[in-house]
């Protein structure tokens, strides 16, 4: 019988396509096996970043003083679909099963944006949009959450603005997903840079969204002031982008609508 020769052109192509085959085996099944966890997690990163920018969780806690985690302290919430053509609640979308990107990537629920309405680069602004309502013990709302994404220096920023119960003033901001440049951009993520929205107003006397990020504040005491958060140092773009995307989503165009409504239902 010949001896087959083991070096052969043949064997190696054998061998390498079936040690190929093996670790894509491998890989697929990994992916496909943790598929469930990293949306798990991605879920939970969402919900913890709505309750750090409601108020209600701490910046990087998992739980609160009283030990209850990320989705007990998310249960709170009363979750909500919005027209934001018109304001009004929706009750054919079920909010749990409602994916607000994927509505905006659907010509059939998205419609698309100028250039002089685009200032935060989406291209496509969805007919629908969510909000995480926290109610006080009288039945009345204390936080408005709404979820705000526009272009930074590198890719979109995702994150979500908590107004306060007075409709005109923030409660917190926080971004749970952006590619911008650690210790430059990404200090968006950084508590000290964020706590100066708390209590920031949102909108000019004439009710315009009006939230400015800038180089140096006007003076203390002045209306403007209490406007301003400060720009980050050597993140003008990154700046400029939370600047655009916060007045937008305020906006008629965003959930200006839903507001407008609301204030009005108070009154
Ligand atoms: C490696 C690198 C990363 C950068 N990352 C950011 C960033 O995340 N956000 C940002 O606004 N600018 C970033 N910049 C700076 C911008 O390129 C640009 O110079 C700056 O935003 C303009 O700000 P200035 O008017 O203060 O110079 C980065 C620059 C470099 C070289």
């Amino acid at each position: 019988m010949p001896q087959r020769n083991r070096d052969s052109i043949g064997n190696i192509l054998i061998v390498a396509i079936s040690v190929c085959l093996v670790a894509s085996i491998l890989v697929s099944m990994a992916a496909v096996g943790l598929k469930p966890a990293q949306e798990a997690n991605r879920l939970l990163n969402e919900r913890q970043n709505i309750l750090v920018a409601a108020g209600v969780l701490a910046p990087g806690a998992r739980v609160d003083e009283q030990g209850r985690g990320i989705n007990e302290l998310f249960e709170q919430f009363d979750v909500r679909v919005v027209d934001l053509r018109t304001g009004e609640y929706v009750d054919h979308i079920d909010p749990q099963a409602f994916d607000q990107l994927r509505a905006a990537r659907d010509p059939d629920s998205s419609r698309r944006l100028s250039g002089e309405e685009d200032k935060p680069t989406l291209r496509r602004l969805e007919n629908y949009g969510i909000v995480y309502l926290l109610r006080g013990d009288d039945g009345a709302v204390e936080r408005t959450v709404l979820p705000v994404r526009g272009m930074g220096l590198w890719g979109t920023m995702f994150g979500y603005l908590a107004i306060s119960g007075d409709l005109v003033s923030a409660e917190g901001i926080a971004f749970h997903r952006h590619q911008e440049t650690p210790g430059l951009g990404g200090e968006i993520e950084n508590p000290r840079w964020r706590a100066q929205w708390e209590g920031l107003r949102l909108f000019d006397d004439e009710g315009r969204p009006a939230v400015e990020v800038v180089k140096s504040r006007a003076p203390e005491g002045t209306d403007a002031r209490q406007r301003q958060v400060d720009m980050l140092a050597g993140a003008t773009l990154t700046s400029r982008g939370v600047e655009n995307l916060v007045n937008f989503w305020l906006s008629d165009l965003g959930y200006g609508a839903y507001l407008d409504r609301l204030r009005r239902e108070e009154a």
